[in-house]
C-alpha cells in the first residue's frame, strides 16, 4: 500500500464522497470527511473517521476548517484535496431562476475554486500534493435541461487543465474524475430542484415531463459509486495520476461519439430522447423583424 496520507473529501457526508472516505479510510489513510449535515458527520465518526464542518459556498466555513485542519495535523495540512461537493440543477436555461444558477456555481465552481486556494499553498510549500476534482462525464458533454449543470462542469475541467499545468512544477498533481450515472442522493436533488420549474403551460412542459421520469427510464443503468472511488485512489495515490478518469470506464464512449458523429444527427438524437423534438416546430418560425 502507499504511504498513509492525511485525506480532505468536500462532501464528504454522502453519495461518491461518503464512499470515497469509507474506501480510502479501510485502506489506512487518514481521511478528513468534510461537510454540511452534522448527523452524517457523527454517523462517520463512529466509524473512525474524522470530520470537519466545511460549506465550500461559505469563505467563514473554508477559513475555519483549515484553521482547525492546521492544528490536528500540525500545520502539516492535507496531501490529497478531493473536490467532490456539488449538486445538479436542471431545467430550461431560459427559465432558471438567477438565484438558482449563482448557487449552482457557487458550490461547483467557486466553493472548488475556494477550497484549493485554500489548502494549494501547503502542497505547494512541501512540494507534493494531490488535487482531485469531481467534474462529470457532463463536463464533455451536454444534455438538453442541463446546460448550466454542465457549465460549471465545463468550468472545472478547464480550471483542473489550467491547475495540472500550473502547479505540476511544485510537485502537486492534478486529476479530473469523470463519473457517469452513479446511484446517490444526487438524482433527488436534481429531481426537488426540476419541479421548481414545472408550471403548468409551460413550453417546455413536455421535455420537462421527460426529465420528471428520467430515472424511471434510465435509473438502473446506474452504478454504485465503488467504480469513482477506486478512481480517486488512483489518482490520489498512484505514481503515475492520470488527468482523466471516467468511470466507470465504458460512459467515455459517449463523448467520444459525440466527437465522431455529425453534430445535426446527435442534436436530432437528443432532442428526440429530451422530449424537445415532437409537437415542436422542426424549423423555428420567422420573426417579423427577421422576414425577407
Ligand atoms: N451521481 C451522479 O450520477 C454523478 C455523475 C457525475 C458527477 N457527479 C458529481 O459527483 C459529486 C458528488 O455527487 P454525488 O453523486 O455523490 O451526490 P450526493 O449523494 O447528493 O452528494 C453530494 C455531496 O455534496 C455535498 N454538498 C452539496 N453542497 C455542498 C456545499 N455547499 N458544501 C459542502 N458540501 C456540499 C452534499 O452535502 P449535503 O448533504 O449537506 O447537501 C453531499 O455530501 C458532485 O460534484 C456531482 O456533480 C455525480
Amino acid at each position: 500500500m502507499a504511504a498513509k496520507k492525511v485525506v480532505l473529501i468536500t462532501g464528504g457526508t454522502a453519495g461518491i464522497g461518503k464512499h470515497t472516505a469509507l474506501h480510502l479510510h479501510a485502506r489506512g489513510h487518514r481521511v478528513i470527511a468534510t461537510g454540511r449535515n452534522e448527523k452524517a458527520m457523527a454517523e462517520l465518526r463512529a466509524l473512525g473517521i474524522e470530520t470537519v464542518a466545511l460549506d465550500v459556498t461559505s469563505a467563514e466555513s473554508i477559513r475555519s476548517a483549515k484553521d482547525a485542519i492546521d492544528r490536528t495535523t500540525d500545520g502539516h495540512g492535507v496531501d490529497v484535496l478531493v473536490n467532490n461537493a456539488g449538486y445538479g440543477l436542471f431545467g430550461p436555461v431560459e427559465m432558471l431562476s438567477d438565484a438558482d444558477v449563482r448557487a449552482q456555481f457557487d458550490t461547483n465552481v467557486f466553493g472548488l475554486l475556494a477550497v484549493t486556494r485554500a489548502f494549494v499553498p501547503q502542497m505547494r510549500a512541501r512540494g507534493a500534493g494531490r488535487v482531485i476534482n469531481v467534474s462529470s462525464v457532463g463536463g464533455r458533454m451536454v444534455f438538453p435541461l442541463g446546460g448550466v449543470y454542465h457549465a460549471t462542469k465545463y468550468a472545472v475541467e478547464a480550471l483542473s487543465d489550467a491547475l495540472r499545468m500550473e502547479l505540476r512544477q511544485f510537485g502537486i498533481r492534478v486529476s479530473v474524475i469523470e463519473p457517469g450515472y452513479i446511484k446517490t442522493e444526487f438524482t433527488a436533488t436534481t429531481m426537488g430542484l426540476l419541479r421548481k420549474y414545472e408550471a403548468e403551460g409551460s413550453p417546455y412542459a413536455r421535455a420537462m415531463a421527460v426529465a420528471g421520469k428520467a430515472d424511471e427510464a434510465i435509473g438502473p443503468l446506474a452504478v454504485g459509486p465503488e467504480s469513482v472511488a477506486r478512481a480517486i485512489e488512483h489518482a490520489a495515490m498512484s505514481r503515475w495520476p492520470r488527468a482523466r478518469y471516467v468511470a466507470p470506464f465504458y460512459n467515455a464512449l459517449g463523448p467520444v461519439m459525440l466527437a465522431l458523429l455529425p453534430r445535426w444527427l446527435t442534436d436530432w438524437a437528443f432532442r428526440r430522447v429530451a422530449g424537445l423534438d415532437a409537437g415542436a416546430p422542426s424549423v423555428a418560425p420567422r420573426l417579423p423583424a427577421q422576414a425577407a
